[in-house]
């Protein structure tokens, strides 16, 4: 499908450019659609375009040859991803995969380039900025799996999604569309079974409540594992 400036004008990476160069952008970008649970590519692929998610969600996961999967990343509207292979030519790191029904925007490799080269700005704040902030979570992800029991990874794994998409007033904090014990046992590498355990010692301590579609972190009963802003 054709895609339009105006459905890119607002996502922060491309703030910097012009009409015109929006203009260009989209006249070479193409915008698709997946179900939701669809492989978008995988690992060991060639890098051959940017995908930026225009709605819906998708996740970055680690296939292992048994048919597990650790998710590295939860993306949604506005993030972009498949950016690494476009910048050292080698095959995808990781696998993408849809979570609800996506539609993102495909940028071929050589426009993609040709941006970052001509507008600095938009190099500083994805090299620079977005790729150090990656490399922080892949150093917090490496010290939750090596350091801390399956409780305290799920524990620190709540956190983290309240961090990046909690609600909060000042005692409780909200995770809308809540993963499920599968999806949180692949955020933190272990079995559901376990998930399963952890939350309900969490629940029975009062730290932590559950709706069908929410999880509610108590603030005061969970700062002192970590700051919670
Ligand atoms: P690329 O290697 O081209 O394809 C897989 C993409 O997943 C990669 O680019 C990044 O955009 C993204 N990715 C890889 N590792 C991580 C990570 N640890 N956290 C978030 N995103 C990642």
């Amino acid at each position: 499908m054709k895609v339009r400036p105006t459905m890119i004008r607002n996502i922060p990476l491309f703030s910097e450019l012009t009409d015109a160069e929006l203009d260009l952008l989209t006249a070479s970008a193409r915008q698709v659609s997946y179900p939701k649970g669809n492989i978008v590519f995988y690992e060991g692929d060639p890098g051959e375009f940017l995908l930026i998610v225009l709605s819906g969600k998708v996740k970055v996961v680690l296939l292992g040859e048994g048919g597990q999967e650790i998710t590295l990343a939860m993306l949604g509207e506005g993030s972009f991803v498949g950016e690494m292979s476009l910048l050292d030519g080698a095959p995808r790191s990781a696998t993408v995969v849809t979570v609800d029904k996506s539609t993102l925007l495909q940028l071929p490799r050589e426009q993609f380039l040709e941006l970052i080269w001509n507008h600095q700005g938009m190099a500083m704040k994805m090299l620079l900025s977005h790729m150090s902030r990656r490399i922080r979570e892949a150093d917090e992800y490496i010290r939750t799996l090596s350091m801390f029991d399956v409780y305290g990874r799920t524990v620190r794994c709540l956190i983290r999604l309240a961090q990046q998409q909690g609600v909060r007033n000042s005692e409780r904090i909200v995770i809308s569309d809540r993963p499920s014990h599968k999806e949180l046992a692949s955020m933190i590498s272990c079995s559901r079974e376990s998930v399963t355990r952890a939350m309900t010692v969490l629940q029975e301590n009062g730290y932590v409540s559950t709706t069908k579609t929410e999880i509610i972190l108590e603030r005061r009963a969970l700062e002192h594992y970590w700051n919670l802003g």
